[in-house]
């Protein structure tokens, strides 16, 4: 049972929000408009999942977090133990079984120069139903990507290794202009030409029965990504992480993406080039979907 009313607008809901050491009620947990964070995009967040009311991962999130704030020049006034506390709590009282939790940090609004100066830093952890992404039927098909135009960063002009808000501006841009162009999400090519992510998930692409990745060197190494190098060893599939160009991507048999939401997503094609839902995809998938599951129990 939830408390909380899917559909509707994220700021009108019922329950509580954990915001800076204190349950606050849903609709109260509000942001002055001269909010350090909000001009500048300083703030670092994470995506967690919830799975039969356990959260997958939690130390690993919990640590990002810190690290990305750290990334950003700031620390955050709680510690690990005392965010995953934070976490499992709010996840309680919101009676969340398959769900998100959005936590998020920021400098506040007690100083308004480019400067981080001495604005303090808040932390929010808000959780919600939300169990997929994409729907039964991509999940089964796959999903279209198309190459973006917008390309990640390189290492010297962003802090790439943060889950940071600022670099997300990039990925609703390619994501938009992908809708609009009739793909269900985009490709992200980095700074050199070499293929990067999709919007909010990495990629793994395959050949033979051999998975290749990128090498996460000016983008999110994500936890489900480090997951699947895991499981992979476990099944006795070789990874190969290297530099991939665009112009390799007709010579793959599969793809599929992997991340916190949108789990083991099978693609059905990049641009010009389709793939298949084959056996090591659907391998990765179940052995997915049996450690969610089984780390819990
Ligand atoms: C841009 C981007 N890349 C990759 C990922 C995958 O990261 P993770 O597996 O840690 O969720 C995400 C998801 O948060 C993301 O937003």
């Amino acid at each position: 049972m939830t408390n909380v009313v899917s559909g509707s607008a994220l700021d009108d809901r019922d329950g509580v929000i954990w915001l800076d050491g204190r349950f606050v009620p849903w609709r109260d947990a509000r942001l002055h408009v001269l909010t350090h964070g909000l001009h500048y995009g300083g703030s670092v967040f994470e995506g967690e999942r919830v799975y039969d009311g356990h959260v997958f991962k939690l130390a690993e999130h919990t640590r990002r977090l810190h690290e990305s704030a750290g990334e950003l020049g700031y620390r955050l006034p709680f510690t690990e133990a005392e965010l995953m506390d934070a976490t499992l709590e709010v996840v309680r009282r919101q009676g969340i079984g398959d769900g998100y939790v959005r936590p998020v940090a920021w400098r506040g609004s007690e100083h308004i120069g480019v400067a981080g100066g001495n604005a303090a830093v808040h932390v929010a952890i808000a959780t919600w139903e939300w169990p997929h992404v994409f729907s039964a039927e991509a999940k089964e098909r796959g999903i279209r990507l198309g190459t973006s135009r917008w390309r990640r960063p390189s290492p010297d002009t962003a802090p790439v290794r943060a889950k940071a808000a600022s670099l997300y501006n990039i990925c609703t841009l390619a994501r938009d202009e992908a809708h609009r162009f009739g793909y269900d999400d985009a490709l992200l090519l980095d700074y050199r030409g070499q293929i990067a992510e999709a919007t909010g998930a990495n990629l793994f692409l395959v050949v033979g029965e051999t998975l290749h990745t990128p090498v996460p060197d000016c983008f999110l190494a994500g936890i489900t990504r480090t997951t699947v190098l895991d499981l992979a060893g476990d099944l006795g599939i070789p990874v190969v992480e290297r530099h991939v160009r665009p112009e390799e991507l007709g010579a793959f048999d599969e793809c599929f993406l992997t991340g916190t939401a949108y789990e083991i997503q099978p693609v059905r094609s990049i641009d010009q080039y389709e793939y298949r839902t084959g056996k090591t995809t659907t391998a990765v998938m179940e052995a997915y979907g049996r450690l969610v599951h089984q780390v819990l129990a």
